[in-house]
């Protein structure tokens, strides 16, 4: 009796690997639910919102700092670069995949050069210790996303060919899913090195160091709350 019931049961799990074994090509992910969708939408509005507000914070920088510091032109540089790329990738998306901009996108524009050349105003090492709290909270708001895309975005997946759902496969993340974190992995990966940039160039040397980057923190994490949603 055990042994015919242990017979069946591997004779059943060697047919759920048979059709586990189906190749990616012969396969169809299904549509995402009404929720993965719209907070996905969020995830490219606040995103595309948040780079465009780093280059711009990067430009104001840029635009105080580069004459007066030739050492620092280079570092600036490189890292704005990073941020313009990190902005053209989400505006692609954003078309891609029709997710309207932030309503507010204007007023994140100005904000970011006020910030950022304001900053630089103050001193090279808080235009540093600004980079370190924007970076802080942007690296802290990737890993979020990151967790939420790679945990709750799992979907049946489809026989090519007979359309029906492949019995025995758990939810899968299609490719498209997948793409999207590697690019906010790799993204928060830039965020994270202009984070030890900026510790290298004396943030913390800035004046006052905790009421600037406690404060940047905290209007980093307003305009993240509003641009998801306005
Ligand atoms: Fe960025
Ligand atoms: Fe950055």
């Amino acid at each position: 009796m055990t042994f015919a019931r242990s017979l069946s049961t591997s004779s059943k799990s060697l047919a759920k690997t048979a059709k586990t074994a189906a190749k990616p090509s012969e396969i169809v992910y299904g549509p995402l639910s009404k929720a993965q969708k719209a907070y996905l939408d969020r995830v490219i509005r606040v995103d595309q919102a948040g780079e465009l507000g780093a280059n711009y914070i990067y430009r104001g920088q840029y635009m105080v700092l580069a004459a007066q510091y030739p050492h620092l032109k280079p570092v600036l540089r490189h890292m704005w670069d990073q941020e313009i790329h990190h902005h053209n990738t989400f505006n692609r998306l954003q078309t891609q995949r029709r997710v309207r901009p932030s309503l507010l996108t204007p007023f994140w524009k100005m904000g970011a050069v006020a910030i950022g050349a304001g900053t630089a105003l103050i001193g090279k090492e808080a235009a540093m210790a600004c980079t370190v709290a924007v970076e802080t909270v942007i690296g802290g708001h990737y890993n979020q996303q990151l967790r939420v895309l790679t945990n709750q975005y799992g979907v049946n997946v489809y026989d090519k060919e007979t359309g029906d759902k492949v019995a025995g496969e758990e939810l899968k993340i299609s490719p498209e899913i997948q793409e999207m974190s590697e690019t906010i992995s790799t993204f928060r990966d830039d965020e994270l090195e202009h984070l030890d940039t900026a510790v290298a160039h004396d943030a913390d040397k800035a004046v006052p160091y905790m009421l600037l980057t406690e404060g940047i923190k905290m209007v980093c994490r307003g305009a993240i709350w509003t641009a998801e949603r306005i």
